[in-house]
C-alpha cells in the first residue's frame, strides 16, 4: 500500500482508489462470500449492500426527524418489521445499533436504569457510587461481548456468575432458582443466550424468565445470531418464551446478511431504553413516541443512516425470503453434520440445532492427549488452504471446528468443501505434529509449509 508516512501531496481520487482496489484484491478475505464459515459473519444480499452505497452517497445523519426525517422513518418502519419477524410484541422499543456487542450495551444499560430505580437511584444522572454490586447471572454460554458491555457499563466484568451444569455451559436451572431465592430483595440481571457460538445451542429462555417473574430480575437476552431460529416453525421452539424478556440483542450483519455494521436492540418498556439514553427528560412526551428520536434510544447521536441497508433487504426479500434463506441454511448444517458422522476420521461433538456444527478431527492411532495439537495444527493449515474459511475454538476442553453457516449465497457444494478439506489436509497435519514430536518442540505454525494454489474459482481467502 505504498508509503508508511502521510502522503504530502496527494495522488488524487481514481489513483488512490485504483491502489485500493488492487490491495483489496489481493489482501482481503473472502467473507462476503459462500465458503466463508469463521466466527458468524454473513454478507451483504444485493439489496442491502446497494442500499449501503447509497446511505454513503446521501450521507444522512440518522440522529432524528430533523437531521434525517428520511433515515428516521425508515428506521421506525425496518425496526417494527424486525419485531414482526422475531415475534416480539409490537409494543416493545427498538434501535439500530452498530452490531450486538453494542445491542447487547443497549440492552444491558435499559436493564442498569431499571436496576437503579429499584433501589431508588437514577443511575444515569447520580452514577453507580453508593450502589451495591450488580448481580448478574448466565449461563457458560455468555458471548465476550455481553461481558465487554457488563465492562463498559461500569458493572464489572467479574461480577458475572456463570450457573453452568457441565463443561459445555449449559445453564443450571436450579442453581439460577437458588440464586434468585437468595437474593430474594435484590434486583438482579439475567443474561440468557440464544445461539453459543460454539455449537448454536440456546439457553432455555421460558423457563428463565419463570424464574426472573418471581423474583425480581431483568431477563436480557442475547440473540445475535441465535435470534434467527425465530424466523422458521422448524426452530422457533429455540426461542420460546422470547416475549416475554425484557431486553433482546440481536445482529444484522451476521444472518440477515446486512453489511457490517448493523445490529438492534429491543426493550419491552420503552422508557428504560429513552432513559438511558436520552439527553433530554422533555423526550419522553407522547409525541416522541410516536416519532422516536432514534439518536436519543442507543449510545450514538450522529449516526450512520443503516436504516437503508436494513429496509431494502426486509422489502426485497421479505418474510418468506429469509425463511428460505434460514431453512437451507439449517439444511446444509444437518448435511454437514451427516457427513461429519459418515467419515471415520472426523468426531462431532454437539448435536446441530442450528447452524452451527462442532467437531474435530480424530483418525485412528492419535491418542486423545494429542489431539488438541493434530486440530489446532490442521486449523492453521485450513485458514492457510483458503478455499473455506472457519477456525478453531475450545469446546468442552477439547480443541475444534465450528463452522457456522450464515451466508445468503451459500449452497451444498460450497457446503460440502467443509468436511472434504478438513480430511484432505487431515494426513499433512498429522505428518506435521508427528515430526514436530520427534523433534521435542511444539508444531511448528502451518504458515511456514508451502500451499497450492487452489483450482477453485470460490475461495474464502486470496491466493497469492
Ligand atoms: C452470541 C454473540 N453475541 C454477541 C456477538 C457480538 O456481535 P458483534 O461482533 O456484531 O458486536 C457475537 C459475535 O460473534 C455473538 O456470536
Amino acid at each position: 500500500m505504498g508509503a508508511t508516512g502521510l502522503p504530502e501531496e496527494g495522488v488524487g481520487s481514481l489513483a488512490a482508489l485504483s491502489e485500493l482496489v488492487r490491495a483489496a484484491v489481493d489482501d482481503s478475505t473472502r467473507s462476503a462470500g459462500p465458503r466463508f464459515f469463521h466466527f458468524v459473519m454473513g454478507g451483504g444480499t444485493p439489496a442491502a449492500l446497494a442500499a449501503d452505497w447509497l446511505a454513503s452517497a446521501l450521507d444522512q445523519n440518522a440522529y432524528n426527524w430533523v437531521s434525517s426525517p428520511f433515515a428516521a422513518r425508515l428506521e421506525q418502519i425496518s425496526v417494527a418489521w424486525l419485531k414482526d419477524l422475531f415475534g416480539l410484541p409490537a409494543a416493545w422499543t427498538g434501535v439500530i445499533t452498530t452490531g450486538a456487542t453494542m445491542a447487547n450495551f443497549a440492552g444491558l444499560a435499559a436493564a442498569r436504569r431499571w436496576w437503579g430505580l429499584e433501589q431508588g437511584v437514577d443511575v444515569e444522572a447520580e452514577g453507580l457510587s453508593g450502589l451495591p454490586p450488580m448481580k448478574i447471572l448466565t449461563s457458560g454460554y455468555v458471548h465476550v461481548s455481553a461481558l465487554k458491555a457488563v465492562a463498559m457499563l461500569g458493572l464489572g466484568r467479574q461480577r458475572v456468575r456463570t450457573l453452568s451444569r457441565d463443561g459445555a455451559g449449559r445453564i443450571d436451572l436450579d442453581a439460577l432458582a437458588s440464586e434468585l431465592e437468595e437474593r430474594n430483595s435484590e434486583p438482579v440481571v439475567i443474561i440468557a443466550n440464544a445461539g453459543d457460538v460454539n455449537t448454536g445451542d440456546f439457553d432455555p429462555i421460558a423457563e428463565m424468565v419463570a424464574l426472573a417473574r418471581k423474583h425480581r430480575a431483568w431477563v436480557h437476552v442475547d440473540g445475535a445470531f441465535g435470534l434467527f431460529a425465530a424466523v422458521s416453525p422448524t426452530t422457533r421452539h429455540l426461542v420460546a418464551g422470547l416475549e416475554l424478556a425484557d431486553s433482546v440483542g440481536v445482529d444484522g450483519h451476521k444472518w440477515l446478511n446486512v453489511p457490517y455494521d448493523s445490529g438492534y436492540a429491543f426493550v419491552r418498556e420503552p422508557k428504560f431504553l429513552a432513559g438511558a439514553f436520552g439527553v433530554s427528560a422533555s423526550y419522553l412526551g407522547t409525541e416522541a413516541l410516536a416519532r422516536p428520536v432514534f439518536g436519543n434510544l442507543g449510545p450514538e447521536m450522529s449516526r450512520r443512516a443503516r436504516s437503508l441497508a436494513l429496509w431494502a433487504t426486509l422489502r426485497a426479500y421479505g418474510r418468506a425470503g429469509y425463511r428460505a434463506m434460514v431453512e437451507r441454511h439449517l439444511a446444509l448444517a444437518q448435511r454437514v453434520a451427516d457427513q461429519v458422522d459418515a467419515a471415520p476420521d472426523l468426531e462431532r461433538l454437539a448435536d446441530v440445532s442450528l447452524n452451527v456444527v462442532c467437531f474435530r478431527y480424530r483418525p485412528s492411532g492419535i491418542p486423545e492427549d494429542q489431539l488438541d495439537d493434530l486440530n489446532r495444527t490442521l486449523g492453521e493449515l485450513v485458514l492457510e488452504d483458503g478455499r473455506v474459511y472457519f477456525g478453531t475454538t475450545v469446546f468442552a476442553g477439547k480443541v475444534a471446528f465450528r463452522p457456522a453457516i450464515v451466508n445468503w449465497r451459500t449452497r451444498e457444494e460450497d457446503a460440502d468443501l467443509i468436511v472434504a478439506t478438513v480430511r484432505e489436509l487431515g494426513a499433512r497435519a498429522v505428518a506435521q505434529v508427528e515430526a514436530s514430536r520427534a523433534r521435542g518442540a511444539m508444531p511448528a505454525s502451518a504458515k511456514s509449509e508451502p500451499v497450492e494454489p487452489s483450482e477453485s474459482a470460490e475461495v474464502a481467502k486470496p491466493q497469492r
